[in-house]
């Protein structure tokens, strides 16, 4: 199956996730500056199974509360509407996610958190913003698990076989790899380009591109937790840094030390 074929059969899937009316909503409510924590909690809460999945995702250890938080209105408080936007977001891929590869949430979950410990590192301005695309970045596996399983299977035996990376074998099976499939869906739900680039490129790292230092986070996020063994993307090796990365967001290897010491600090007890 060549990369033409594949998008029109990626496309073509009738059931692709979209975001629920209720998020979209929700969403645009979080970027009037006029709003309050309150509203947006009602609005929230009208939603039950919504609200639901919020406080789980909430209360799962992703966001560090050593206590429980019971209520919508609680959480929009302690977390502020940026944090919100992020969370809102990623309850509805959670249950999509965590129902896929096993190993694929707490992987995608870590990754996250090493987005924002990076983000942080690098002084930028929206650290919670990339969390949200390592969450999502390898939600392109998701989609190819759930509606082309034919075509997944194929990829898992070709890197088994070869014990090669899961990407290198999707590149040989169908020309395209899970990050372009990813982005192809971030671009359906329409969510912005410094979003989708990242996932998009994670795995394919230029410094031309407009976002490259957050698609350099992501990447270098993504092999971090796979070095440090959270979670799990579907294969066994590592893949190696990209040095054109490291040079974009101006990290070297002391760098990297410091970086994986937070890691480790960050994550104990919360994902393994
Ligand atoms: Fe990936
Ligand atoms: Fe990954």
């Amino acid at each position: 199956m060549d990369r033409a074929e594949m998008r029109k059969k990626v496309e073509e899937v009738t059931s692709l996730p979209t975001l629920p009316g209720s998020v979209t909503r929700i969403t645009r409510m979080l970027d009037d500056s006029d709003i309050t924590t309150s509203e947006v909690g009602r609005e929230i809460e009208k939603d039950q199974v919504f609200s639901a999945k919020v406080l789980k995702l909430v209360n799962s250890g992703f966001y560090g509360f050593s206590q429980p938080i019971s209520t919508i209105q609680h959480a929009m408080v302690l977390l502020g509407f940026e944090v919100a936007k992020t969370l809102i977001l990623s309850t509805s891929v959670l249950d999509m996610m965590s129902k896929s590869m096993t190993g694929l949430w707490p992987h995608s979950l870590a990754c996250a958190r090493t987005c924002v410990i990076i983000a942080r590192y690098l002084d930028l301005d929206d650290p919670e913003e990339v969390s949200v695309t390592g969450l999502l970045h390898d939600l392109g596996k998701v989609v190819l698990e759930a509606h082309v399983n034919d075509v997944f299977e194929v990829v898992v035996e070709v890197m088994e076989d070869r014990n090669i990376l899961f990407y290198e074998a999707e590149i040989e099976v169908m020309e395209i790899n899970h990050a372009t499939v990813g982005g192809w869906l971030l671009q359906k739900w329409q969510l912005p380009g410094k979003i989708v680039e990242p996932v998009m490129y994670h795995h394919d790292f230029h410094p031309s591109r407009t976002h490259a230092v957050r698609t350099g986070i992501v990447h270098l996020a993504d092999i971090l937790v796979r070095a440090e063994g959270f979670g799990s993307g579907g294969d066994r090796r590592i893949p190696v840094v990209s040095e054109a990365a490291m040079e974009a967001m101006e990290l070297r290897q002391d760098d990297l030390q410091e970086i994986m010491d937070e890691m480790m600090e960050d994550m104990r007890g919360v994902i393994r």
